[in-house]
């Protein structure tokens, strides 16, 4: 624990995790409340995000959890932002924007449905737009605030069959800058981080959406580990801690002179 953070409310969303394990949402949220900040956890499975707030309890760290909310529902993230803001002290001052879906087929546009396509830039980007909207005012009455906005290493090298994804993530890169520019004046910083093959759960998870039995999944994630260390210049697997960690620096006032940036956290991928 240290108090960098100590007397700021933050808000994670997508902050459960898609399966057992640590995400690039929990691990945020559970490092921004071992920084002392204290953390509303966010997401549409309330039985996860309740998992990541025990995380957070057992380390003595502080935080909610939120209602149930679909971050394509504005109304849902206004309620998000209303609670962050009431439970949590009066005020906001940290808003992680972190969740983010696949297309559910991986192809070319030519076989890509368009309702799949906006399904996942609704879910990506247009998600973004919804929380800050609603966290922007609370943030100017705060007297400013730290957005970070989670991208991907996708959005600026995409892999084959992503179209959908590769442009959300891109455009989230735009959002940021766009956002960074219109509240600067407001003492708002925007940044956003591209995470590059970390594993996660969602990293790890089947992007074919095909059945598998457990000793098939072990053995496809053995095997995607093994392309992914190969994939990087230092030759060690990412994490969401590594992620988690970005967000704290980002959030705290080490970061004060930074906005409208983004970070690739790939273990040198971009590079080889
Ligand atoms: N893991 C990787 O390798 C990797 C790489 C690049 C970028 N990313 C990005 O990191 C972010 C997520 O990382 P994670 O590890 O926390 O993922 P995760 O899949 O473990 O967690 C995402 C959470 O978001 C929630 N969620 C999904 N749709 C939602 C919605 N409409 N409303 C509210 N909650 C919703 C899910 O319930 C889940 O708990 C995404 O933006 C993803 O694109 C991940």
């Amino acid at each position: 624990m240290d108090d960098r953070l100590k007397g700021k409310t933050a808000l994670v969303t997508g902050a459960g995790s898609s399966a057992p394990g640590i995400g690039n949402g929990r691990a945020a949220a559970i490092l921004l409340a071992r920084s002392g900040a204290k953390v509303l956890v966010v997401d549409q499975n309330p039985a996860a995000a309740q998992e990541t707030l025990d995380m957070i309890a057992a380390e003595k760290g502080s935080g909610a959890v939120g209602a149930p909310i679909d971050v394509t529902k504005p109304e849902d993230c206004r309620v998000a932002v209303k609670q962050a803001v009431n439970l949590l002290g009066g005020r906001l001052d940290i808003l992680v924007n972190n969740v983010g879906v696949s297309a559910r087929i991986r192809t070319s546009v030519v076989d890509l449905p368009p309702e799949e396509w906006m399904r996942v830039f609704t879910v990506n980007v247009q998600s973004m737009m919804l929380m800050c909207k609603y966290a922007v005012p609370e943030m100017k009455k705060s007297g400013g605030g730290s957005i970070i906005n989670i991208s991907s290493f996708g959005g600026m090298y995409p892999s084959a069959g992503n179209n959908a994804y590769a442009t959300s993530k891109g455009a989230i890169i735009a959002f940021t800058r766009s956002l960074a520019v219109d509240h600067g004046a407001d003492s708002i910083r925007a940044n956003c981080i591209l995470p590059g093959m970390v594993a996660t759960p969602m990293g790890l998870a089947n992007k074919h959406n095909t059945p598998e039995t457990d000793a098939e999944r072990n053995k496809r994630q053995t095997a995607e580990r093994e392309r992914r260390l190969k994939g990087t210049l230092l030759g060690i697997e990412g994490t969401g801690w590594d992620i988690g960690n970005a967000v704290r620096f980002l959030a705290s006032e080490e970061a004060r002179y930074i906005t409208g940036i983004d970070i690739l956290i790939d273990g040198g991928a971009a590079l080889r």
